[in-house]
């Protein structure tokens, strides 16, 4: 088992897999470790499906802008972020910032006590908004795959709604990325890092 630091430093984005598959037990592994990550007003919107089926990982690989390689990993996790639990009421609060609600199809939050009222956000907004938390949920799988020998590349570069169509998913569900995943065939160089001098704003 690695150590965070570990796995942190081992990582690399992976685009050649061996034809292995993977246990359905390291799997549901990765998918536990996307559901212990962090959520904004712990409203977890994250959803994923898992792809093995060939014809569809080539239609995800078409829908990536025919980054071919995806299709060649043997598993594929559409990664989302669901947003109707904020309209029907199932994320509920955003702790001392206040509440979340519905009106009218708008998510309503009402920041109560302070200077304005309630901000709206339409549900077509929503999605990007909540994209972060998905984030944390697939960087969880991405570092948790490394105590398997698993490598996997994000993706994002995408016709969201080519893959929104493929599984005839409606506008509740934002695609935030694909992960193919699978043990690495090639494991490339670290790519270069800015400093930290560089990233630090004095
Ligand atoms: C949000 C996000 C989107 C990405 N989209 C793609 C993509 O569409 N195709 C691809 O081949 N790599 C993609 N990558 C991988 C990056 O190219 C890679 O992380 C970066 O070059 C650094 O290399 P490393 O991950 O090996 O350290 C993406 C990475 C992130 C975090």
């Amino acid at each position: 088992m690695l150590t965070t630091k570990e796995a942190i430093e081992k990582r690399r984005s992976i685009r050649k897999f061996k034809p292995d598959s993977i246990a359905n037990e390291y799997i549901r592994e990765l998918l536990n470790a996307a559901r212990l990550a962090p959520s904004g007003c712990n409203a977890q919107p994250w959803r994923f499906k898992v792809v093995k089926d060939a014809a569809t990982k080539a239609k995800l690989a078409q829908a990536a802008y025919d980054q071919s390689f995806i299709s060649q990993a043997p598993v594929v996790i559409v990664c989302c972020a669901d947003v109707q639990g904020y309209f029907d009421g199932t994320v509920s609060g955003a702790q001392d910032l206040g509440k979340i609600g519905a009106i009218e199809g708008r998510i309503v939050t009402i920041l109560e006590g302070r200077a304005e009222a309630f901000k709206t956000i339409e549900r077509s907004e929503l999605g990007p908004r909540i994209a972060s938390n998905v984030a944390i949920a697939i960087e969880h799988i991405v570092l948790r795959a490394l105590d398997y020998g698993l490598g996997s590349c994000w993706i994002r570069l995408i016709d969201e709604q080519k893959v929104k169509e493929l599984f005839g998913w409606d506008d509740n569900i934002y695609i935030v990325a694909l992960l193919p995943i699978g043990y690495p065939a090639e494991i490339p160089d670290a790519r270069k890092r800015l400093e930290l001098n560089e990233i630090i704003i004095e």
